[in-house]
């Protein structure tokens, strides 16, 4: 009902990040605190192993496709999903340092430049027609790999991403199934988290698309958001170090016992709304588990999603005791022959467009009867004076 109260805002409310505060509606997926991911109806565990192309169908048409109409919406990913001369040549004037997803976020401002239709849906399906072929060119670029397969976007939306990417090493088997379970888990998480907030905030501006997720990715980039899943591995890496492969899970709980007594961080357990494992790591274990359960981080991370669980279930203060995606995506992936730590948010960046651009298109052409959302502007009290409007 329109006049339903929703939510209570007290003063104990403010400078909370906004958590749990309504704002609007989310057309593409939910997230139900003890039962986890749903895109559309659907809970995640049903759509891990479809094809990414099927996945990101239901999430822009609210359906699922049947044969022929997947088959035409690959078509259309695939003519999209070419880059102009002027945009690679411009990628590949950036730098090769500094954070890689900042580099993607560069890249989709270039791609704003240079193939920018200003125009929300136009730009979106583009943008995520595009999107691998960006990313893969900027691993190649920062990571001083070459630029030696060109982008075949003919070959499938996550074939292509892989068969661009130049690496050193063949991967392990099994690596593109790995990538294509990466991308479809994280294409989208309800509303409210911190990049889809952001890159609606910013096209409620007009932004366009490009500009608008270029924003989203770096709020992506921060270690709270989208770098987690790097600090996860790195946090594995150094329980590694410091207590060798096959440290038990009661050496690992004794670790987290004294980690917690120095106030220092449990990296990949709790998530801000969910209540149990998160669905998305629960299916990440099971590879982890059934395909890459020899190599030593994989041994480790299951050992320590058992004490993780153990230690801070004890504490009656923490809400949320268990492993979040983060805790195990990341050495998945390096398990099956990615050990490049540091493209991991760029790999979610990759990913998250998706559920972005799908949500910026909700709010700026069709909410509010195709009238759109006004631009964002909460109201922030002046502490010198709380009665001033804001
Ligand atoms: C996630 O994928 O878990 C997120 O983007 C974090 C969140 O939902 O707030």
């Amino acid at each position: 009902m329109k006049d339903d109260v929703l939510f209570e805002v007290t003063r104990e409310c403010l400078e909370t990040g906004l958590r749990g505060y309504p704002v609007g509606y989310c057309p593409s997926s939910y997230v139900e605190p003890m039962k986890g991911l749903y895109y559309m109806d659907r809970p995640i565990s049903e759509l891990a192993h479809s094809s990414p192309e099927a996945v990101i169908y239901l999430l822009w048409y609210g359906r699922e496709a049947n044969p022929s109409e997947l088959q035409a919406f690959k078509a259309e990913l695939q003519k999209r999903g070419t880059l102009s001369k002027s945009l690679v040549d411009a990628c590949l004037q950036l730098p090769k340092q500094g954070q890689p997803l900042k580099l993607l976020s560069m890249e989709l401002l270039l791609t704003s430049v240079f193939e920018g239709k200003n125009d929300f849906r136009e730009d979106g399906l583009n943008l995520i027609a595009k999107i691998p072929a960006l990313t893969a060119m900027m691993i190649n670029h920062h990571a001083g790999w070459g630029q030696k397969n060109p982008s075949r976007p003919e070959l499938g939306y996550i074939e292509n991403f892989v068969q661009m990417l130049n690496l050193p090493k063949a991967p392990a088997k099994g690596f593109l199934e790995v990538m294509k379970l990466f991308n479809i888990l994280h294409y989208d998480h309800g509303g409210g988290n911190l990049s889809t907030f952001v890159g609606k905030s910013i096209a409620s501006g007009l932004q366009d698309m490009y500009g608008s997720i270029a924003g989203a990715l770096l709020a992506l980039e921060g270690p709270r958001h989208g770098r987690a899943n790097q600090d996860c591995l790195d946090f594995v890496e150094e329980i590694r170090k410091s207590a060798g492969d096959n440290a038990s899970v009661e050496i690992i709980e004794a670790i987290i016992r004294k980690k917690l007594a120095n106030n220092e961080l449990i990296f990949g357990f709790g998530h801000a709304v969910l209540r149990v494992e998160d669905p998305r790591a629960t299916i990440f274990y099971k590879i982890a588990e059934t395909q890459y359960g020899d190599h030593p981080l994989v041994k480790l991370a299951i050992n320590l999603r058992t004490a993780g669980i153990k230690v801070l279930s004890e504490n009656p203060k923490i809400s949320d005791p268990y492993p979040n995606v983060d805790a195990i995506s990341g050495i998945v992936v390096m398990a099956a022959g990615f050990p490049y730590p540091e493209y991991l948010p760029a790999l979610f960046g990759l990913s998250r467009a998706v559920g972005i651009a799908r949500q910026i298109i909700y709010e700026r052409c069709e909410a509010r009867g195709g009238k759109g959302t006004p631009i964002v502007r909460p109201k922030y009290f002046y502490l010198g004076n709380e009665n001033v409007a804001g």
